[in-house]
């Protein structure tokens, strides 16, 4: 379980980013982060892996502290992050390497099959945005850590391409169940993939909703069709606009 505990962190010792910050992940949950830009989303996962470290508060993960200890969970950040001088085969393997547990063989049928075939021996530079996208999810999916962080991980995707690779997370989350801390900006990406949403404030970011999503898995594409969805989208949406307006309270 990943606890976070009265979390605060500000860049410049004035301007808080996180104050008081509290939230848990349960053992093969899926939780996803829905709230607006500049709320500190992506500051809080860089503290979660050990990249920065907090003005005060606590984050462990099973018991043991995370304050500026990297390596120990499977993070995604919201830019790619590819080492040029890498071919994606040797991007993708890169998280597997720093921990030791190589499988070149998963590696180049995950590539396969996320139609990267012609392209395992290219660098970087060679691809599009959405390609050096789908490259670090590969890699953060082939980490062996039991605990992932995902940043916006299908932002730069077409929408049949984003279908396409929830459902594969999905389908790998459901049967290796690690825990997953998913931050996106799409509602309906929150609602098709969750156990459970939190809702944050603009920054100093603060929960300020939970949503506990109870559709039955696996869970298929007409989720997204269906009234139920409409209506949690609804919901969210009546949210983030009076949170826009500064309205709202933190729920804990
Ligand atoms: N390296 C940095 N130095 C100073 N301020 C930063 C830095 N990174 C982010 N910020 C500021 O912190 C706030 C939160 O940023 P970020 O965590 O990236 O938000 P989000 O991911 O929710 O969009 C923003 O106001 C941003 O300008
Ligand atoms: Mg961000």
């Amino acid at each position: 379980m990943l606890t976070i505990d009265s979390l605060s962190y500000s860049f410049d010792g004035k301007e808080k980013i996180l104050e008081n910050l509290n939230l848990e992940v349960k053992e093969g949950e899926f939780v996803s982060i829905l709230g607006p830009s500049g709320s500190g989303k992506s500051t809080l996962f860089q503290l979660i892996g050990g990249m920065l470290k907090p003005d005060r508060g606590s984050i462990s993960l099973q018991g043991k502290s995370l304050i500026g200890a990297r390596g120990h969970i499977s993070y995604m950040p919201q830019q790619p992050a590819l080492l040029p001088w890498r071919n994606i085969l040797d991007n993708v393997l890169l998280g597997a390497d720093i921990s030791g547990q190589v499988d070149r063989e998963k590696a180049i049928s995950m590539l396969g099959r996320a139609g990267f075939g012609k392209y395992k021996q290219d660098f970087p530079h060679q691809l599009s945005g959405g390609m050096k996208q789908r490259v670090a999810f590969l890699r953060t999916l082939l980490s062996p850590q039991s605990f992932m962080c995902l940043d916006e991980p299908f932002s730069a995707l077409d929408e049949l391409t984003r279908l396409e690779m929830q459902q594969w997370l999905l389908s790998i989350w459901e049967k290796d169940r690690r825990s997953v801390l998913f931050i996106t900006h799409s509602m309906e990406e929150a609602i098709f993939l969750s156990d459970r949403i939190l809702v944050l404030s603009n920054k100093p970011a603060k929960v300020i909703h939970e949503m506990n999503l109870n559709f039955s898995r696996p869970r298929s594409k007409e989720l997204l069709l269906s009234k139920e969805c409409l209506d949690l989208k609804r919901e969210l949406y009546a949210l983030l606009e009076t949170n826009k307006q500064g309205e709202i309270n933190e729920i804990y």
